[in-house]
């Protein structure tokens, strides 16, 4: 029973430690051995014995105190005190530290065994209940662990939603209304508003709420507290009032309004009704707001000097080619103008805004003694013509926020029948913007009088609109066109 025990001898007096360790040897025990209290610590340190028989007298430190050391470091290491004499208060004070027997010298071998064996029992219990507690501290530690691991997943689902909801949002979406809304679905609040603000009158405007779904109206007005603006800028980012929660939308460190959020009030909420949760959620969104935004003025005035850009080369074209000039602008007002009776989308009419002054942007390419011909041209000068809606897309295309407004170009001069150039594209295939543009430049083209030919009457650039209905021109945009030009004499021709 007691084979394979691992025992450290800890006694100054080397003939008992040798007489110990045949005996126990004998028996298929594993011997550690240590002649001081100094030395039985660094053998306890390195080895995992399993019980200790300690002489109470020590050249370095009692052997209640080494006794003391050791049950605080190993509760489950069997100690069996051997002494010289009989004093029952050491007895007892060793008993009380943990001491599972007490020897006299010299005792008999037997009663050692005896002795040992139920040290061994008793420490298999010791060594059992310990394990369980570690079991179910571990347990708990885990129980522990995974209501924290829930909590961060939910955490990191909720905040990929976030930005997954602001990065899908395309040039359109109005921001205001996407964050409140974002807000609403994340949070469940009571109501959610966006305020600009009146500086003159200190108060916070509305200027989006959700649809009100719950009857909570946010109110028109708010004053300005003192407190909204500190913590604006506070490295916390919100200010509470009352159940109110209010965040700014920051750019460049300026405020351009603010968040107004009123909590349910659920409970574990203190902040305002707001969780610590809800709060770095808020300012997450708002975060990613101010970010949208901020990217969307950079974009407005990226695009707003490509458009200038594109404008001067307009200008170096009109320079060499003032028919060019007129009839670009002719084009841009008439299709946008059907843009908006075909019931185009905001897209489609804010590129028709860019593609129709400039729609023949690629004749930069080309030659003046083609360009600007009087009369008709060769095949082979016909053809140069018509790569001017590829030079036109190839400039686009050097802007890389242009690409749809490059597609445009490239086929204004297809037909619906699919006789036209440079792809050939047929139908509802040619972009529509380019469809409205082709309609446009036909009709100004033959109302506009040139050189070598004089401008057709009204009636007949109509006659001829029908006429290429189906074949140069879709047929229901050509319908549409000639309503038009029938409704507003502004597009007669010139
Ligand atoms: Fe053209």
């Amino acid at each position: 029973m007691i084979e394979g025990t691992k025992i450290l001898l800890v006694d100054d007096n080397s003939e008992i430690v040798d007489i110990l360790t045949d005996f126990l040897s004998m028996n298929g025990c594993i011997i550690y051995k240590a002649s001081t209290g100094r030395e039985a610590l660094d053998v306890l340190g390195r080895a995992e014995i399993e019980i200790v028989i300690l002489d109470i007298r020590l050249p370095d430190i009692s052997g209640i105190s080494l006794l003391d050391t050791i049950k605080v470091k190993n509760p489950t290491v069997g100690v069996i005190m051997i002494t010289g004499y009989h004093d029952p208060n050491l007895i007892v004070e060793a008993m009380k530290k943990g001491a599972s027997d007490f020897l006299i010298k010299p005792f008999e071998f037997d009663k050692l065994i005896l002795v040992m064996m139920r040290v061994v029992r008793e420490r298999s219990l010791l060594v059992e209940k310990q394990n369980i507690l570690d079991s179910l501290e571990d347990k708990k530690k885990i129980e522990l662990l995974n209501r924290e691991l829930q909590k961060k997943i939910q955490e990191l689902t909720t905040m990929y939603h976030i930005s997954n909801r602001f990065n899908s949002l395309n040039i359109l979406d109005d921001v205001y209304e996407k964050m409140i809304r974002i807000i609403n679905e994340i949070l469940d609040v009571k109501s959610c508003g966006y305020y600009i603000v009146d500086t003159e009158k200190n108060e916070l405007m509305l200027y989006k709420e959700l649809a009100a779904g719950n009857g909570d109206f946010n109110p028109k007005r708010l004053t300005i507290s003192k407190g909204l603006l500190e913590e604006a800028f506070s490295p916390r980012r919100y200010h509470i009032e009352g159940e109110k929660a209010f965040l700014p939308l920051l750019i460049k460190g300026e405020y351009i309004g603010f968040v107004a959020v009123s909590g349910k009030g659920l409970k574990g909420r203190n902040k305002g009704n707001f969780s610590d949760s809800d709060l770095f959620f808020l300012r997450l969104i708002t975060e990613k707001a101010s970010t949208q935004i901020e990217n969307r003025m950079l974009y407005e005035s990226l695009f707003e000097g490509v458009l200038h850009t594109l404008t001067s080369l307009i200008i170096a074209i009109n320079r060499r080619d003032s028919y060019t000039e007129d009839h670009c602008k002719r084009v841009a007002q008439m299709s946008l103008a059907l843009g908006e009776r075909l019931g185009l989308t905001g897209y489609e009419k804010d590129v028709l805004r860019v593609v129709g002054p400039i729609h023949d942007v690629g004749k930069v390419g080309i030659p003046d003694a083609i360009l600007l011909k009087p009369g008709g041209l060769t095949e082979e000068e016909y053809g140069i013509i018509k790569a001017h809606s590829l030079y036109g897309e190839d400039i686009m295309n050097k802007f890389e926020i242009l690409s749809n407004e490059a597609r445009i170009i490239r086929h204004h001069h297809e037909r619906f029948d699919g006789t036209g150039y440079p792809d050939g594209l047929s139908g509802e295939d040619i972009p529509s913007c380019s469809r409205v543009i082709a309609i446009c430049d036909t009709y100004d083209a033959m109302a506009t009088s040139r050189p070598y030919r004089n401008a057709l009457t009204r009636r007949e650039v109509i006659a001829e609109i029908m006429r290429c209905k189906g074949g140069q021109l879709d047929p229901a945009m050509a319908d549409c066109f000639v309503e038009m030009v029938n409704d507003e004499t502004r597009w007669d021709g010139r």
